[in-house]
């Protein structure tokens, strides 16, 4: 979505305030560390997202994935910008999985960092992410 500056700093505002509170949901029983995602689709539906571990460990999903997943499964296709919140001070940037699916699915998507007491900062997909593999290159082969 396009918009005036104010209206871009407001619906990052909303879609961090949204991922804060998707955080609270986090089943973190093993690192402790909680993680909120909150995505917005072309349309400005906010679909929100926390990290689901297991005793497995490895079967973990983070937050952004979460979050993407669910979007498809209700159907939205295209996506302007996710949130992501955690506890620390330092901003907690999508891992490698996460930005190789959002990039899948959502392209060059802004992504803003928070922790629980202000944005930390905004940055694109494609910088996070640079030289990316996708789907263009299985029809190229
Ligand atoms: N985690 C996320 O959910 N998103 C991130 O951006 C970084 C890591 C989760 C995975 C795991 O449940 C916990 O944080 C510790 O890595």
């Amino acid at each position: 979505m396009a918009g005036s500056d104010a209206d871009v700093a407001s619906r990052r505002s909303a879609l961090v305030s949204a991922a804060r509170r998707a955080r609270e949901h986090a089943h973190a029983a093993f690192s402790q560390f909680k993680v909120g995602a909150a995505l917005e689709t072309a349309d400005g539906t906010i679909v929100t997202g926390c990290n689901v571990e297991n005793a497995t460990y490895g079967l973990t999903i983070c937050a952004e994935r979460v979050a993407m997943f669910k979007a498809i499964s209700e159907g939205h296709r295209a996506f302007t910008r996710i949130a992501v919140v955690a506890d620390t001070e330092q901003p907690t940037p999508p891992c490698g999985a996460c930005r190789q699916i959002l990039w899948e699915f959502g392209g060059d998507l802004e992504v803003v960092l928070a922790n629980l007491r202000q944005e930390k900062g905004v940055h694109r997909l494609k910088d996070l992410l640079p030289l990316p593999f996708d789907a263009r290159f299985l029809q190229d082969g």
